[in-house]
């Protein structure tokens, strides 16, 4: 059994409290009947119509995870714990994957979905969704790191990037801002150290139009509707 409300928002019908108003107005029925409140508990097989359309529930399901240190982006592992060990029984059933990989040692948002063409549009370089991170450094980032970042730093193995945006660089704090298009192996790491900085420690704060927010490390949450249709319409679906 799931609450009527939760049941629509993991829908992506809308947020918790946009659903709660939808119900509020009689624009919700549960097998036939128009339900009129929110905390009502229904089976997972009831026929919902919002508005009169039938079966708005979908097999699709995104979330938001903040990803702890010691995880692998992964779904199983023989010796490490992943991701998927922090999904509660409710959401392991729905075979989320991670959108990308943050390396084990990095923290912070991590997509998971069950829509492999939203999966792939928010990897593909040439969909351009983009991601920002805080990078604590080990040493002073020289005077013209915006400017090289901008214009695509190249690589120890020859790989030129695609321009990146340092949105902001504290020497004080040793910590950084950027903003990357991109998400080859130890991406971020590799760009300031080509800038002779090591990073010694990342978060991601950002994907496409969702932001990491409050959430706890190891905690996850369904995307709001309006942060899926966003989320959507970076990927270029
Ligand atoms: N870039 C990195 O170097 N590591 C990550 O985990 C993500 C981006």
């Amino acid at each position: 059994m799931i609450r009527l409300d939760r049941y629509l928002s993991e829908a992506g019908v809308g947020s918790r409290s946009e659903v709660k108003k939808l119900i509020a107005w009689g624009r919700v029925t549960v097998d036939g009947k128009v339900c009129r409140d929110p905390s009502a508990k229904i089976a997972e097989n009831s026929a919902v119509t919002v508005d009169g359309k039938p079966e708005i529930r979908t097999e699709f399901r995104t979330i938001a995870m903040n990803k702890p240190a010691g995880y692998l982006s992964a779904t199983e592992d023989k010796n490490l714990p992943t991701v998927s060990d922090l999904l509660t029984d409710r959401y392991a059933r729905f075979d989320l994957k991670p959108a990308g990989r943050l390396d084990r040692d990095t923290v912070g948002l991590l997509i998971m979905t069950n829509d492999g063409a939203l999966n792939h549009g928010i990897i593909s370089p040439g969909r351009g969704v983009s991601k920002v991170y805080e990078a604590r450094l080990d040493a002073p980032l020289p005077p013209d790191a915006a400017e090289r970042l901008a214009s695509g730093v190249t690589l120890e193995d020859g790989y030129t990037c695609l321009p990146a945006e340092l949105m902001s660089y504290s020497a004080e704090e040793d910590l950084a801002r950027i903003k990357v298009h991109e998400g080859k192996y130890h991406q971020v790491k590799r760009m300031f150290a080509s800038l002779g900085a090591n990073v010694v420690a990342l978060k991601r704060l950002s994907v496409g139009p969702v932001e990491l927010g409050d959430l706890a490390e190891g905690e996850f949450r369904e995307l709001s509707g309006e942060e899926l249709a966003g989320l959507y319409r970076a990927a270029g679906l």
